[in-house]
């Protein structure tokens, strides 16, 4: 179906071809920024032809890349025809058959449409003007020797300058890692299908120093001082939803979330008592379970759960051990105690461990002071506030669909090394790795200024 010109990037190709290769030894490295004033996380990747730097919002429950069109040039850029095997891909959305503008990367005849979406201000369609149409395109990520891997027929999806409100700044889109057909990784590794179907991501909080995002790998991760952090993973099933955000009410989209089955949540090993009715998917509507997020600052728990946990927080934090007496809590924060009481630990404040169950006993992903505690100095405070906040009684992904009772957010993920095994479906996850003597910005790049 596709046109001739796809042959373009080939010529292409054969001029860079001293740092592009489409054959290049994977696995996929990106670094992983977060920008401060957003707390979002931030990847690097290179797309158009010539091929441009640009950056994009990691995003973990995206179904789709997509990336801002206006202005956007690229003389190999193609239209998805509406009945093609990569519309079928897409699941069925909506077509443009004729488009009255000058052509270009957003208007074309017979085109594949898609609606996309920000996950951190969500687009008012009735608002926004114009349509967002299916791309493919050139799209690289620089690799672990330090060249760029190309792929030439990557499917994301145009968007409009108004979609970038709320994402920081330089950002012109956002990056899917999340679970469906056309995620990053899963296009990397129908291009590269020898490769492992599977990507790890490792969020660094520093300012200066990124963490790392790779693709096509189940390891070695090295790390400094020479730590291969593939061999010190546990597993955990990866969950799929079946009713996802983009759901119909007379047709289930599953969720491109990724979930985990958390069974329970202990707080200096007692066990806090939860309703297990919230920690299960509801079968039937899709509410519950506990999700992964790259663009939740902080982990979100359902009303019921986040009181019955601060209370069992606060009690844990007053006993002996720690001794420590709570204060004025500071938005959006409802436990906050004062820094100069609080002992620092090579794993960060002195609070109670807060250990996630998930499918064992013995898998157990164990939060310290580092990931539970967020360091809040302004004005007269100097406080560590407990870094979960109140996500409401029903939290909801859609007007109909009902959203996860936990969702795991940016903080907690710094400095863990997560690996989503796509082919094995299962997640491999480190806890904190302060307690092995390194971080996420240890990661060794092969080159440090791509
Ligand atoms: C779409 O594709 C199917 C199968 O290839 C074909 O039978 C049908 O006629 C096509 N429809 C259009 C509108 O091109
Ligand atoms: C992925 O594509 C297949 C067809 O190749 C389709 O049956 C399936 O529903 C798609 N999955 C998603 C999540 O869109
Ligand atoms: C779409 O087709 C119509 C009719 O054939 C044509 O006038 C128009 O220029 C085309 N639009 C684009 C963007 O190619
Ligand atoms: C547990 O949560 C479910 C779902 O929200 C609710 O229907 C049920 O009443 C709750 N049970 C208790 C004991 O609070
Ligand atoms: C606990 O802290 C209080 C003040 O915050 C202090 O007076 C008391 O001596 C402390 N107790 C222990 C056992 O450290």
């Amino acid at each position: 179906m596709l046109p001739t010109k796809l042959a373009v990037p080939l010529l292409i190709l054969l001029f860079y071809s001293s740092f592009i290769s489409s054959q290049a030894a994977l696995p996929l490295q990106t670094p992983i920024q977060k920008d401060h004033s957003t707390s979002q996380y931030v990847i690097t990747a290179y797309l158009q032809t010539p091929l441009k730097l640009t950056k994009l919002l990691l995003d973990l429950g995206a179904t789709y890349t997509w990336v801002n069109c206006d202005g956007y040039t690229s003389s190999t850029y193609q239209h998805v025809p509406c009945n093609s095997s990569i519309a079928n891909l897409l699941g069925a959305y909506a077509c443009l058959d004729l488009c009255d503008g000058p052509p270009g990367p957003n208007c074309g005849n017979n085109s594949f449409l898609l609606f996309p979406d920000n996950p951190i201000k969500p687009v008012d369609y009735k608002k926004v003007k114009g349509i967002n149409i299916a791309l493919i395109d050139s799209f690289a990520l620089s690799t672990t020797q330090g060249s760029l891997t190309l792929i030439n027929n990557f499917i994301f999806s145009c968007a409009r300058t108004g979609f970038l409100k709320g994402l920081a700044k330089g950002v012109a889109g956002l990056a899917a890692l999340g679970r469906s057909n056309v995620s990053i990784p899963v296009q990397f590794n129908r291009f590269f299908s020898s490769t492992p179907n599977c990507f790890a991501i490792c969020l660094s909080g520093s300012k200066s120093q990124p963490g790392v995002a790779l693709f096509g790998s189940k390891g070695p991760y090295d790390f400094l001082p020479g730590i291969d952090l593939s061999k010190s993973l546990l597993y955990t099933p990866l969950i799929s939803n079946p009713f996802g955000k983009d759901s119909d009410p007379d047709k289930p989209r599953s969720s491109p979330e990724y979930y985990i089955g958390l069974n329970s949540i202990k707080v200096n090993g007692k066990m806090v008592a939860l309703n297990k009715s919230l920690l299960a998917i509801d079968g039937e509507t899709g509410p519950g379970g506990t999700t992964i997020s790259t663009v939740v600052p902080y982990t979100k728990l359902q009303r019921s759960i986040y009181k019955t946990f601060i209370l069992a927080f606060l009690k844990e934090a007053a006993s002996p051990a720690f001794n420590l007496t709570a204060t004025k809590p500071v938005k959006p924060f409802g436990v906050c105690y004062p820094a100069s009481a609080v002992k620092n630990t090579q794993m960060g404040p002195a609070v109670p461990i807060i250990d996630l169950v998930l499918d064992r006993q013995d898998v157990v992903w164990k939060i310290f002071g580092s990931n539970s505690m967020v360091r809040i100095t302004k004005k007269s405070v100097d406080l560590w506030c407990l870094g979960f906040v109140d996500a409401g009684v029903n939290p909801m992904v859609s007007s109909w669909i009902g959203g996860p009772s936990i969702v795991i957010g940016g903080h907690q993920l710094e400095d863990n090394m997560l690996q989503f095994d796509l082919q094995s479906k299962r997640l491999g996850f480190s806890s904190s790795l302060l307690s092995k003597g390194t971080n996420c910005a240890n990661f060794k790049f092969s080159t440090k200024n791509m």
